[in-house]
């Protein structure tokens, strides 16, 4: 099928715990973009807590989509398709979403397109902004996944690396509780960092042997939790045990974990690129917002010439424009979907 350089998407997005809605067109020209975030409700559990995250969803979809397509000022006849990130995710939430984009698309009579959450992180930078240049090496980073890519085209996708245990969000998310500072982890620790010093302690830049691009970081969480608590039956020269961190070595511990993951995922993305031969290296996904990473990552690219693409703030978030964005490719390929379309829960790419 051909459609139209600005065929106009209405993308749904309700994975974990934002519910979002967006039109986009041709593929990078967001014309509405709404996100609902249930952070709130999950704060006080220090997590997601999947059955409040669906319930949540299916009280927000309705009023999301109708802000989106209000704000959009898009009739419907001029939608092109609905595309909806059918995976990977919490099944209770995905289904919300995918049942919304169901009914519309059976309404209103136009295609489904089910997208791969991850793959919509990995297109993200190219939102509001020029195509991205191919092939690039994608690291999507979030509470949920951590997964390093050669990105041939928008849809042509191969995974280099992902994590072993826990995601690198997650990883943050967990440190920050170690050190008392809240959830989501990821903000405060880049808070604190700001005013810490990253070289006070050496944790482990976890997996760096070999040529492995696989990712671990429960390792260096743990020595975090360690180097704060003490080791258990061991006593730590200097720092007794439930000793409580002074302020200043609270922020000094947080600069010094987000450089050893930093570090980590910078290191990886070098070696993917230099064994690939990208162009360009693309960050996505809730830990791309890291200050820190963000710098790493533009470094890395000035010293090796590679094109540098960093979605902006509000993309790097779960947002339903990635969606809508990565779909207008998969339409353009003729790749839509039926309306048995699943969600699902894991993928492996
Ligand atoms: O992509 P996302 O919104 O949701 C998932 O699909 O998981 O990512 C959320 C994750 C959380 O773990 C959060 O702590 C992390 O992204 N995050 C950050 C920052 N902002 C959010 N991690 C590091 N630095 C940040 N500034
Ligand atoms: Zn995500």
């Amino acid at each position: 099928m051909s459609i139209s350089d600005d065929a106009i998407i209405l993308g749904i997005e309700s994975t974990c715990d934002e519910t979002a809605c967006a039109l986009v067109a041709g593929g990078r020209r967001v014309l509405a973009n709404v996100v609902a975030t249930q952070i709130e409700l999950h704060t006080r559990f220090g997590g997601v807590v999947p059955e409040i995250a669906s319930r949540a969803h299916l009280e927000a979809v309705n009023s999301v989509l109708e802000e989106a397509l209000s704000r959009a000022g898009v009739p419907v006849e001029q939608i092109a398709a609905v595309a909806v990130a059918n995976r990977p995710g919490l099944i209770g939430s995905l289904l919300i979403g995918l049942m919304a984009a169901k009914t519309l698309a059976w309404a209103w009579g136009k295609p489904l397109i089910g997208v791969n959450h991850i793959h919509a992180h990995a297109y993200s930078p190219a939102l509001d902004g020029e195509p991205i240049a191919y092939p690039a090496v994608a690291m999507v980073a979030s509470g949920g996944h951590t997964s390093l890519y050669l990105v041939k085209a928008p849809t042509e996708l191969e995974l280099l690396g992902s994590t072993t245990d826990d995601a690198a969000g997650e990883a943050f998310d967990k440190v920050a509780s170690i050190l008392g500072l809240g959830y989501p982890g990821g903000p405060v620790i880049d808070q604190a960092a700001r005013t810490g010093n990253p070289k006070a302690v050496d944790f482990p830049r976890p997996l760096l042997k070999g040529q492995s691009l696989d990712f671990s970081f429960s390792g260096l969480k743990t020595s975090v939790l360690y180097h704060v608590r003490g080791v258990p039956g061991a006593v730590r020269e200097g720092v007794e045990k439930g000793t409580k961190l002074t302020e200043q070595e609270l922020r000094d511990v947080a600069a010094s974990f987000q450089a050893a993951l930093v570090d980590t995922l910078r290191i990886k993305m070098r070696r993917a690129a230099l064994a690939t031969g990208a162009k360009s290296l693309i960050i996505g996904g809730g830990v791309s917002a890291n200050s820190a990473l963000r710098l790493a990552v533009e470094e890395l690219g000035r010293k090796h010439d590679l094109s540098v693409r960093l979605p902006a703030l509000k993309y790097c978030v779960d947002n339903a424009a990635m969606t809508a964005g990565l779909a207008w490719h998969l339409l353009n390929a003729g790749v839509t979907d039926t309306l048995e379309l699943e969600a699902t829960a894991t993928v492996r790419v």
